[in-house]
């Protein structure tokens, strides 16, 4: 996700972008940049936050009436001052920002390249840019037109605004797969991903539509579609404040980014699963397949959720894969004196990218010529950078302390690729690869699905708000989503809870069991689900309240069960993905019934950058 503004009237332009773009940092904050139309362009742009830009532009001529604004979370192209938007074209006379991912960039770009155009930047958007212009003066035609003409030929998602040196009071924008709402004021136009940079200015909005294209002046707003038909603009009203549309109309980020999942698994799966093919592309494995293929170990160095998430995979590699795993916590690896061989792949889960622990376990193992293979969610992040090879999860910015949306992207990205290696290995047989393929493919589906019922898990939290304490269980792949569960709980509504194995609970902990006890099990249809039944049936000889995550269709722990919630049918690799749905809303509504303020818990930072 990337954030724009852009700005046309008679007001200084340069204000009302800045402002705009401070207010969609949640999108993407890693470059920004401004384009201000005023006797010819003038572009500021840089690696950092929008305050960083803002305070290195000071004292620089920023009069203009028209101007476009953005802040970028990297998908093409690290964060860096070339890579930050606005891009301006070949000729000078274009600058452009864009917030999505224009998938057949590549091949345009060869296109250009052989024409002579030469790009300073690693970025998709550079490359739409100068298709545009190329076709403008190739075609002899108008920019509305050349635009008109590119877009037809892109694939992919984009929203971009457009400032021509030559049309100094005008902005041409277009959108499709990524959101464009239009401000109209008096005799002024507003433009943003949402309606945060123009609420003070005008309520009346237009919201753009896939396909269409605005051109936007003071005094006039002409929408049309790619076929050059008009449309009338279609007005509303917004009746939201700007703190509720920073948050998507949801009460709170983590709630947003909980929700946002179907999108961002989709995001994480796209361009890299192909169930119908049977591929799984993954660049970053393929460069380090042969030390993959070769490993005698793979070593998992996390911390806190990312740890979780490399627990599962320990399970899930070894299964398909064959491949003995060790999952290390990074503050732990790194201070004892960790037996490291040659042709053990070091791999590194981190959502921020900058986790101090995670990082210098990376750096001794390096010391040790360990491969380092980083899963990160941050582009360009500390973590990216200093791994040999790595895939990014793709989940957007994360502002809830909480690691939701990442979390479940970290789960996508290591079951593809422990299918991948499996598939190179020979260790998984044609059918089990195919079907697995297929379920990956449906998990967004089936998220949306539990999360229309999310509601159940509001009634669930509100009977139990007031234990002091929990405990999650978990067999097999379930065991590390009761350690998630248990974590997220705590972190968010401050009742202890630990994670345990669910078969451990007879060697001490169940002594821990009373009639105030809630007790929540992992229990979905799967090779322990006869265990996980007695298991349940133990806590509840001792009087436990049993609350139970279950696959539809289960007929037997309904009926020995407190509460029960249902998780569609899914192979049992794939399942924890989704039971992971109800840990996150679990612990989410809990906090909420207890007052906490659950996008910034006490004592907790997003990203833990110190010992
Ligand atoms: C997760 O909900 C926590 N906020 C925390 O445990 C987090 O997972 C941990 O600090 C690791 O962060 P990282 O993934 O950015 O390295």
């Amino acid at each position: 996700m990337c954030g724009i503004v852009g700005y046309t009237g008679p007001k200084e332009a340069y204000p009302i972008v800045i402002t705009g773009l401070k207010r969609l940092e949640y999108r993407g904050y890693d470059s920004t940049g401004v384009a201000l139309l005023n006797d010819g362009l003038k572009v500021y742009k840089k690696k950092g936050r929008v305050a960083d830009l803002e305070e290195a532009i000071i004292g620089k001529d920023l009069h203009a009436h028209t101007g476009i604004g953005h802040t970028r979370w990297a998908t093409h192209g690290e964060p860096s001052d070339t890579n930050a938007h606005p891009h301006t074209s070949a000729s000078g006379k274009l600058a452009m920002i864009h917030n999505g991912i224009i998938e057949n960039y590549a091949q345009l770009k060869k296109e250009l390249t052989k024409k002579g155009y030469v790009f300073t930047s690693e970025t998709d958007t550079e490359v739409l840019l100068n298709f545009i212009e190329d076709i403008k003066e190739n075609n002899q035609c108008d920019l509305e037109e050349a635009v008109r003409v590119a877009l037809k030929r892109v694939t992919g998602a984009y929203v971009i605004l457009l400032l021509d040196a030559e049309h100094p009071d005008t902005i041409i924008a277009a959108r499709k797969g990524s959101p464009l709402v239009i401000g109209v004021g008096k005799g002024e136009h507003f433009l943003g991903s949402d309606a945060s940079p123009m609420l003070e200015y005008t309520k009346e909005v237009v919201y753009v539509n896939d396909y269409e294209l605005a051109i936007v002046r003071p005094n006039e707003l002409i929408l049309k579609n790619l076929g050059n038909e008009k449309i009338t603009p279609f007005v509303t009203k917004l009746d939201m404040e700007l703190a509720e549309i920073e948050k998507g109309g949801y009460d709170h980020f983590m709630l947003k980014e909980i929700f946002e999942q179907p999108s961002t698994i989709h995001d994480c799966l796209r361009g890299r699963l192909d169930a119908t093919a049977g591929t799984i592309t993954m660049s970053g494995i393929e460069s380090n397949m042969e030390h993959f293929k070769n490993a005698n170990r793979i070593i998992m160095v996390a911390c806190g959720t990312s740890w979780h998430a490399a627990l599962l995979a320990e399970y899930i590699i070894e299964e398909l894969c064959r491949i003995p795993v060790e999952v290390e916590y990074a503050s732990e690896f790194r201070y004892r004196n960790p037996i490291i061989n040659k042709g053990d792949i070091i791999v590194a889960i981190s959502q921020s990218g900058e986790t101090a622990d995670t990082l210098v376990a990376i750096e001794r193992a390096k010391e040790h010529g360990a491969i380092i293979f980083g899963i990160v969610n941050v582009v360009g992040s500390s973590i990216a950078r200093i791994s040999n090879g790595g895939a990014y999860t793709h989940a957007g910015p994360e502002i809830g302390v909480a690691s939701t949306k990442a979390f479940t992207g970290q789960l996508a990205v290591l079951t593809m690729m422990a299918l991948k290696i499996a598939k190179e290995k020979g260790t998984i047989s044609e059918e089990r690869y195919s079907n697995l393929l297929f379920e990956l493919e449906a998990v967004p589906e089936k998220v949306s699905a539990i999360l229309k019922n999310a509601e159940a898990l509001k009634t669930i939290a509100l009977k139990y708000q007031g234990a002091s304490d929990a405990l999650f269980l978990g067999r097999g792949y379930n065991f590390p989503i009761a350690l998630e569960g248990a974590l997220k709980l705590k972190e968010i509504s401050y009742i202890h809870a630990e994670g345990y194995p669910a078969a451990e609970m007879k060697h001490g902990p169940i002594a821990l069991v009373d009639d105030k006890l809630p007790v929540v099990f992992i229990a979905t249809k799967d090779s322990y689900h006869e265990k996980i039944v007695s298991n349940i049936q133990e806590i509840k000889a001792r009087k436990g309240k049993v609350i139970a995550i279950i696959t539809e269709g289960d007929d037997i722990i309904p009926g020995m069960a407190d509460d029960v919630f249902f998780v569609p049918v899914a192979d049992e690799i794939i399942a924890p993905m989704l039971s992971t749905i109800p840990m996150q809303l679990l612990s989410y509504y809990t906090g909420i019934a207890k007052g906490v303020d659950v996008d910034k818990p006490r004592n907790l930072a997003k990203s833990v950058t110190v010992e």
